[in-house]
């Protein structure tokens, strides 16, 4: 089944007069099959609306039409790696991370939802109680309770914010590096009146002065320090926004013992990971600790939470296959017909493609997205 849609898709890309003719029976369908197959992904109990198709027509995360291809290019250089040995420039990561959200926030809105990471499966359960469980869980270590100030260190479109704000009653502070992030988030907070909450554009490898010393009483990073050229900058920087007894939760993006380096299709799943996710390398599972010890924080508890008994946090990705299929056919389709800005299909595809490697790299164990560290400022 999942191998005749990807002959369809081909075919589409091939043959643009039968494309054109079956655009708009394949539109309809996707669509369809979109709201009908994705209804899970989506936080439909924060009554907000995600991207679709006509929001995507416009451009792409605040870029116009036209600066999508150029940034695309931009990013695959920066980003494409071989032989495990991540990308040569760190220097430029920053930037081409922010390039990176320019690219695929409103396609992870559109297919995935607003919380932008994985969670393991709850039996019986959907995917949101799955969600709001692996972020609740970080608001209870932390102890977040009213009257207490929070980071949310690379906050995305605010998935998580949103839910730790409403179940904690703490002040929630929400950074991202990407602009067209902030206006998303701001605006999903303001729609559902979480009022509890403020968003930043701003850089987690320099957050001070934007933010005062020591004027956190805990912070949280959901999948996305893995972003930072290195752990020692990004936690440095926690390190000094929060108070004396401050803790700080991470989820991060680790490689496991069970991964060989010396194994090449274990360093290919790994290169395909980083590159479809703008991981500047992936880190091993002792460098996250090393990392915190060396700038000075306590390590309260360390946890793979990729392990079983929790359940697979890539069986989403297996199941979403058939609905990703659908939504390329489509996206190559409109591209076709210059209704999408034409580098989104290889965009698209990017995504697409990497979820093999997620759900291999899941199924060997031999990488996690969330391996959690709880520290404390001494
Ligand atoms: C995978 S997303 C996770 C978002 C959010 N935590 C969630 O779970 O929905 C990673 C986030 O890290 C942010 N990020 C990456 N590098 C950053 C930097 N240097 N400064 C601030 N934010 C950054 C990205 O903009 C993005 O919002």
């Amino acid at each position: 089944m999942v191998g005749m849609f990807s002959k369809a898709a081909d075919f589409g890309v091939d043959h643009p007069a039968a494309t054109l003719a079956c655009s708009a029976f394949a539109a309809g369908f996707s669509f369809m099959a979109y709201y009908h197959f994705s209804g899970p992904s989506i936080r439909s109990d924060e009554g907000t609306k995600t991207r679709n198709f006509f929001s995507l027509s416009k451009g792409l995360g605040g870029l116009k039409r036209k600066e999508v291809t150029h940034e695309w290019k931009d990013y695959d250089k920066t980003f494409t790696q071989s032989e495990g040995r991540g990308i040569s420039d760190k220097d430029h990561t920053k930037d081409a991370v922010n390039t990176f959200y320019n690219l695929v926030t409103d396609i992870y809105e559109w297919g995935w939802g607003q919380s932008f990471h994985f969670s393991p499966s709850l039996k019986g359960k959907g995917v949101a109680p799955a969600e709001v469980a692996h972020e609740t869980r970080v608001a209870d270590i932390l102890g977040l309770k009213p009257g207490l100030k929070a980071l949310d260190v690379g906050c995305g479109v605010g998935g998580p914010l949103r839910t730790i704000a409403a179940h904690s009653g703490a002040h929630v502070t929400g950074v991202t590096i990407n602009e067209y992030q902030v206006q998303r988030c701001a605006m999903m907070c303001e729609k559902l009146g979480i009022e509890n909450v403020d968003i930043q554009q701003g850089n987690f490898l320099k957050l001070v002065p934007q933010f005062e010393e020591e004027s956190f009483d805990a912070a949280y990073a959901i999948e996305a320090t893995c972003h930072s050229p290195t752990l020692e900058e990004v936690y440095s920087e926690v390190y000094r926004l929060l108070k004396p007894g401050g803790k700080f939760v991470s989820y991060e993006w680790v490689s496991t013992d069970l991964y060989d380096p010396n194994r090449e299709e274990h360093v290919s799943c790994i290169d395909a990971i980083n590159y479809a996710n703008a991981l500047p390398e992936m880190r091993t599972w002792r460098q996250t600790t090393e990392a915190a010890r060396k700038v000075g924080f306590k390590v309260i508890e360390e946890r793979d939470l990729a392990i079983s008994p929790a359940g697979e946090w890539w069986s989403r990705l297996k199941v979403g296959k058939l609905q990703y299929k659908l939504n390329h056919l489509v996206i190559s389709v409109l591209a076709k017909m210059m209704v999408l800005p034409k580098s989104m299909v290889d965009v698209h595809h990017m995504l697409v493609s990497v979820a093999n490697s997620l759900v291999e790299g899941g199924e060997r164990g031999i990488f996690s997205p969330m391996y959690m560290v709880v520290l404390q400022k001494p």
